[in-house]
């Protein structure tokens, strides 16, 4: 995790990487800290806590300096304080370095320098890096980082300083994001492209062991072999507005209400011509006999939604995965699956040894991925992109609905070109897909209700969410998004299984959240729900069910009634209900809601 941020231009620095930051606290927010070369060397100043700690801290330190790097921090080797904050400086104050990564071999690194004299402040494995960069430092900054490459094992995106090449600053990445943006006034490292997104849109993916070295006057790529290389440097589309949070007073606000824009995007890469469409046309789901859907949080969750529609649609057999169970499970895989992974960022670790071990075992890879030049974009043997745009809020929500509205759309096409699906039930398919945009925005214009009703729910400790078939899946998504910002405790489960234990948590006051747009199993969830309202529980039903009767259960029972919707595609709608509904109790609370407790967005360690 953690974000990484460097600069080499005409401006001053400092404010351009803090700025920077902000846009990577996604990554990480246990400690912030800048490095500037100043007049008298590193200029070298880190907070624990908030980057708003760092900001007031620069306040009264004004550094500036035209090169410098910045990090954010999500503690992993070394709890979070001042001193295990990252930049870290070698002890000859020579080298200064910030790192996202994990080092695995950093004890034994560590060892040996202490063995040769050098001492160590942190507990950090970030500072081996600093260090070991000093102890090789033999007059050329990029021979030194070749070297300390290839004494490290483990995963890192590095942004490089060295005091006697005031001019210049290096970069090199293994396992974990790194770009690189051209600008007028600089040129810029970082971790993911909304952090640059202020000066430039022109930007360049690093692979693994390729190295930047970077002036204000340009950048240099070089490999291993110190052989130049010709890169490519990209315009992408996300605009800087589309990173801000555009007057809401959060970005999962602003997220959860820019839906509607982004199934429209989504459906119609799948439905006009464009990359999506033609992954799609061109891949042949005959040469497959099983699909495995991997993925990690509210990607898993994704998928869980796509097994019944793949399995409905395509009468085909789906797993789906932990991705970080999936890697160490030896599956049973081969050249006749389809391993499909999901992922936001395209950078989560266990997603991306998923890949590789499917990879691995002859299975043909497909991703459905929004952050365009990430790992698993680049690496699996076709991508589909999700139009959400940046999404900075830590718990996803309009990344989630384009990943369901790609899957949905896969298994349509993969059920025609089965022959499961004749033309004309393909064509209704895809015109309701079409209707989901207008759908969400009636939701989303219509939120008082919830609004009041989750003002109402603050007091509760346990928020149970039940549903069947596909209701089932998308309560799974419901309750998570509810635990991770609100802090209440939540569990999803399918409401045949209450009986089975769960019924024995339910008391007085307890909170029941069910979900039906499966009317052929109403009457079921009804059953659950009468079940623990007799035992106490109040119960939130959402969902499209013409014959609910609230009025009869004495203000037990509340109603959310939903657009009507295939079963199917129901969870599109369901979840913009949940989203609010999760985002409403937080803020109810007075919570962080943009950046829980103990999270980060993307998990780029194991
Ligand atoms: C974190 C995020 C989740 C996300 C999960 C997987 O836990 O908070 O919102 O679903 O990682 O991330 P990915 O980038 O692979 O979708």
């Amino acid at each position: 995790m953690c974000g990484i941020i460097g600069y080499a231009g005409t401006r001053n620095a400092v404010p351009v990487i803090t700025e920077g930051l902000k846009k990577l606290e996604y990554r990480g927010y246990d400690s912030a800290g800048i490095a500037v070369f100043g007049e008298n060397g590193f200029e070298v100043v880190k907070q624990k806590g908030r980057l708003s700690a760092l900001e007031e801290r620069l306040k009264g330190n004004a550094i500036s300096g035209n090169v410098g790097i910045g990090h954010t921090r999500w503690a992993t080797h070394g709890e979070p304080s001042d001193v295990n904050s990252h930049p870290h400086v070698g002890s000859q104050s020579k080298i200064a370095v910030v790192h996202n990564g994990t080092i695995e071999n950093y004890r034994r690194l560590k060892e040996r320098l202490e063995q040769k004299g050098v001492r160590f402040a942190s507990q950090t494995d970030s500072e081996v890096i600093a260090q070991l960069a000093e102890y090789y430092y033999d007059g050329n900054l990029m021979d030194t980082v070749v070297k300390v490459s290839g004494a490290l094992e483990g995963s890192y995106a590095l942004g490089i300083m060295c005091l006697d090449e005031p001019d210049s600053l290096v970069a090199v990445k293994k396992d974990n994001s790194l770009i690189v943006g051209v600008s007028e006034h600089g040129n810029f490292i970082a971790s993911d492209v909304p952090a640059v997104l202020k000066h430039t849109n022109k930007v360049c993916y690093l692979n693994d062991k390729e190295i930047a070295v970077l002036t204000k006057d340009g950048v240099s790529f070089f490999n291993f072999d110190k052989e130049p290389l010709p890169k490519e440097i990209e315009t992408v589309s996300w605009s800087f507005d589309s990173a801000e949070k555009g007057g809401y007073p959060h970005f999962m606000l602003k997220e959860i209400m820019e839906q509607p824009r982004v199934l429209k995007d989504t459906v119609r890469s799948v439905l006009s011509g464009g990359g999506n469409k033609s992954v799609i046309d061109n891949l042949d789901i005959s040469g497959f006999d099983k699909i495995v859907i991997t993925a990690c949080g509210s990607a898993y969750n994704a998928g869980v939604v796509a097994r019944y529609v793949f399995e409905r649609l395509c009468r085909m057999s789906v797993e789906v995965e932990l991705a970080s169970e999936f890697r160490y499970k030896d599956a049973i895989i081969g050249d006749k699956t389809l391993v499909v992974l999901v992922s936001q960022s395209g950078e989560t670790a266990d997603t991306i040894a998923a890949m590789r071990e499917a990879k691995s075992k002859g299975a043909a890879t497909l991703s459905i991925i929004n952050v365009v030049g990430s790992t698993i974009s680049k690496e699996a043997d076709y991508c589909l992109f999700t139009a959400a745009g940046p999404e900075i809020a830590v718990a996803t929500t309009k990344a989630f609905s384009a990943q369901l509205v790609l899957l949905y759309a896969l298994a349509v096409r993969f059920a025609v070109k089965l022959g499961k699906l004749p033309p004309e039930k393909e064509i209704a398919l895809m015109a309701e897909l079409e209707t989901l945009p207008e759908k969400a925005k009636i939701i989303l214009g219509h939120t008082d209700f919830i609004q009041k009703y989750a003002s109402e729910c603050v007091v509760y400790k346990s928020i149970f969410f039940i549903g069947r078939n596909i209701d089932y899946a998308i309560a799974l998504e419901g309750s998570l998004k509810l635990k991770e910002i609100s802090y209440i405790h939540s569990e999803a489960y399918a409401g045949g299984e209450l009986k089975h234990g769960t019924i024995s948590l339910i008391e007085e006051d307890t909170l029941v959240v069910a979900i039906s747009n499966c009317g052929r199993l109403f009457g079921k969830i009804m059953s659950n729900a009468e079940q623990v309202m007799s035992r106490g529980a109040k119960v939130l039903l959402i969902g499209c069910c013409p014959e609910a009767d609230s009025a009869s259960y004495g203000g037990k029972l509340s109603y959310i009634g939903l657009p009507e919707i295939s079963e199917l595609f129901s969870p599109s709608l369901s979840v913009v209900v949940l989203q609010l509904f999760s985002y409403y109790v937080a803020a109810n609370k007075g919570l962080d809601i943009d950046k829980p407790r103990n999270l980060a967005k993307s998990v780029t360690v194991e």
